[in-house]
Order: C-alpha cells, then sequence, then structure tokens
C-alpha cells in the first residue's frame, strides 16, 4: 500500500513538472561549438507505465546536416536497481525493474560536437495491481492557422479510475492546456509541427496507466483555403465565365495571378483582404481568414 501511494505521489509531482517551461525545455538542444553546425534531434519516445521488471527503449537520433557521432543513455532517477545494456546504442534494455518512477536520458552528439537530449519516464506498477488501459484518442490534423484542440480519451481499470492528468510530451512550442485533470483536454495556441500529449489514468489501488496522441498541425493548404474563404467569400464575384477584375478563384493557376509565393506583403491576393478593399459590399474577413492566406502565401503558395 505505501508503495502505491508513494507511487502516485512521485507521478502527481512528475505530472505538473511536465508542464513547466523549465522541464519541458530539457530537450532543447545545446549548441557546443560552430554557429553554422545544426544540432542533431534526438527523441527518447514516449513514457512508459509496465507491470514487468524489463523494459527496452528506442531513441530516434538525427542530423540534418551531418551524421551521429554517438549516444549515450543514463538514469537520471528512481531507484538504483536498474541495470542496463546497449547504453552506446539507439537501443537501451534495462532489466531489475522494481516498482517505482525511472527516468532515462539519452544524449545524442553529431559529428560536429554539437549535441541533444531527451528523457523519458518509465513506471513500473506493483505485481498484482493491473494499470489501468488507457486509449488517449486517435491522432489528429490541424490545418494552422487553426490552432486549438480538444483532445478526449478515456481509461478502464477493475478497481475504478482514481484520477486523469494530461501533459505535452513534445512540441514546438509549449501549448497552453486546460481541463487537464479530466478525460477532455483543450489544447491552444499551437503552431505548426508535431505536437504528442500524454494522458495518464490512475486507478484506485495507484496503479498508472499511459497514453499518447499526437496532433500535427499543417501550414493551411490550398485545399482548405478554397473551401473555407476563397469559395464560400469571394467566388460569387471571382469565379465562373466572367469573373470581376478578370480574376477567377475557382482554380488554384487563376488563384495565382495575385500571388507572389512566400511573400504575402506583395502578393494582391492577401494585400486586398488586409486593407479591407475585398471582399467588395461584404463585410471585412476575419483576423483568421486574412491569416489563413498569409501562412498559405509564406509557405510556398502550394497547390495542396
Ligand atoms: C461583390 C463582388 C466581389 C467580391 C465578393 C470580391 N471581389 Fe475582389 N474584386 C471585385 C471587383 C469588381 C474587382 C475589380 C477591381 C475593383 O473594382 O476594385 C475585384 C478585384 C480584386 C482583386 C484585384 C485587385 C487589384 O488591385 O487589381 C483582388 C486580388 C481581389 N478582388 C480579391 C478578392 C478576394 C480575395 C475576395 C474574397 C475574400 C474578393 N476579391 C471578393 C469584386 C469582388
Amino acid at each position: 500500500m505505501h508503495i502505491y501511494v508513494a507511487v502516485a505521489i512521485l507521478f502527481s509531482l512528475l505530472g505538473c513538472a511536465k508542464q513547466s517551461p523549465l522541464e519541458f525545455a530539457t530537450p532543447t538542444a545545446t549548441k557546443l561549438e560552430k554557429a553554422e553546425n545544426k544540432p542533431p534531434v534526438v527523441d527518447a519516445g514516449v513514457d512508459q507505465s509496465i507491470l514487468q521488471s524489463v523494459v527496452k527503449l528506442t531513441a530516434a537520433a538525427t542530423d540534418s546536416d551531418g551524421t551521429i557521432a554517438f549516444v549515450v543513455w543514463s538514469q537520471v532517477s528512481g531507484p538504483n536497481s536498474a541495470v542496463m545494456s546497449g547504453q552506446n546504442t539507439t537501443t537501451l534494455e534495462v532489466s531489475g525493474l522494481i516498482p517505482g518512477n525511472y527516468t532515462f536520458q539519452v544524449i545524442a552528439e553529431d559529428n560536429s560536437g554539437a549535441q541533444a537530449a531527451d528523457v523519458v519516464d518509465i513506471i513500473v506498477n506493483a505485481a498484482g495491481n493491473n494499470p489501468p488501459v488507457v486509449d488517449a484518442g486517435s491522432n489528429q490534423t490541424l490545418n494552422f492557422p487553426e490552432d486549438t484542440i480538444s483532445l478526449t480519451g478515456n481509461a478502464s481499470d477493475s478497481d475504478g479510475i482514481a484520477s486523469y492528468l494530461w501533459s505535452q510530451v513534445s512540441g514546438p512550442t509549449l501549448a497552453k492546456l486546460v481541463d487537464t485533470t479530466t478525460t477532455t483536454l483543450n489544447a491552444s495556441l499551437l503552431v505548426a509541427g508535431t505536437y504528442v500529449f500524454q494522458l495518464s489514468a490512475t486507478d484506485k489501488k495507484g496503479a498508472i496507466g499511459l497514453d499518447s496522441v499526437t496532433v500535427v498541425v499543417k501550414p493551411v493548404t490550398y485545399q482548405w483555403l478554397s473551401q473555407n474563404v476563397l469559395g464560400p467569400k469571394c467566388a460569387s464575384c471571382h469565379g465562373g465565365s466572367s469573373p470581376d477584375g478578370n480574376y477567377s478563384v475557382d482554380t488554384y493557376s487563376g488563384t495565382m495571378k495575385y500571388v507572389k509565393a512566400n511573400n504575402a506583403s506583395s502578393s494582391k491576393l492577401y494585400s486586398a483582404v488586409l486593407n479591407n478593399s475585398m471582399p467588395k459590399r461584404a463585410p471585412a474577413l476575419s483576423n483568421a481568414n486574412k491569416d489563413a492566406i498569409k501562412v498559405w502565401i509564406n509557405s510556398g503558395a502550394l497547390n495542396n
């Protein structure tokens, strides 16, 4: 019983720490030398909650402008029972685990000596109490400037669920999280990139189950823009056989007449909506729709 309580407290401390900017800053790469060298990127994998005394951890390490010279795993915290093998490979095998909360770190160094680090948490539950089965829901995609998402998960356990906790595992920025102790998380202030969020559920006897969900935020696509902005707000005049101003947004090539890819500020499609001269005889576009046009142009104005 004492172990269950201790594990639960440890984990809730950890859960809180995860959302603080300090903790989040840990995986950020550290540049050690020449400004031209891009540091490697390393991912220690998602946190795991297990019952057994062994676990295999797999890291992904890449370097955009060179090669990975070496990786090294170490234990950062937790009971001192763990025995590690493969510490200088991307796959770490750990045995001798006892109930408790472990954190392992992997550091990758590129061929120019720049390093990056990431950590992963392993929760070892006491034998005889199966951890909750957690489902963080299916992976999601947003089209930036859409920057808000609701994620609904669930958990089941024969002992009953005592508490839920959502946290952010990774992502290009720290998202704003609301309702982190319910089954539905609201995440906002997302930017383009890949975010991973984790739902943990603790059962009434203190065992913890985990699952994670990935949210990919893509820069807005032409298809999205066409369906949500150009079609409904512009095509009544700029479509069909004789479009106003001889400008048709019915097709990608037509739309491109007033677009300079990667340069929204010198694209008439954007300046016309920014200064509210378009749409004619209609309310101005919302800021979100103006931003959508800007983001699409500045991310290459692709026919996607
Ligand atoms: C009610 C009709 C109407 C609607 C709706 C409308 N436009 Fe226009 N648009 C025009 C006309 C007419 C012109 C020709 C130039 C003028 O009269 O200002 C024009 C011209 C333009 C031009 C060329 C501007 C220039 O300086 O040469 C752009 C770009 C443009 N519209 C974009 C848009 C966009 C984007 C939308 C939707 C958000 C939109 N328009 C909605 C009627 C409309």
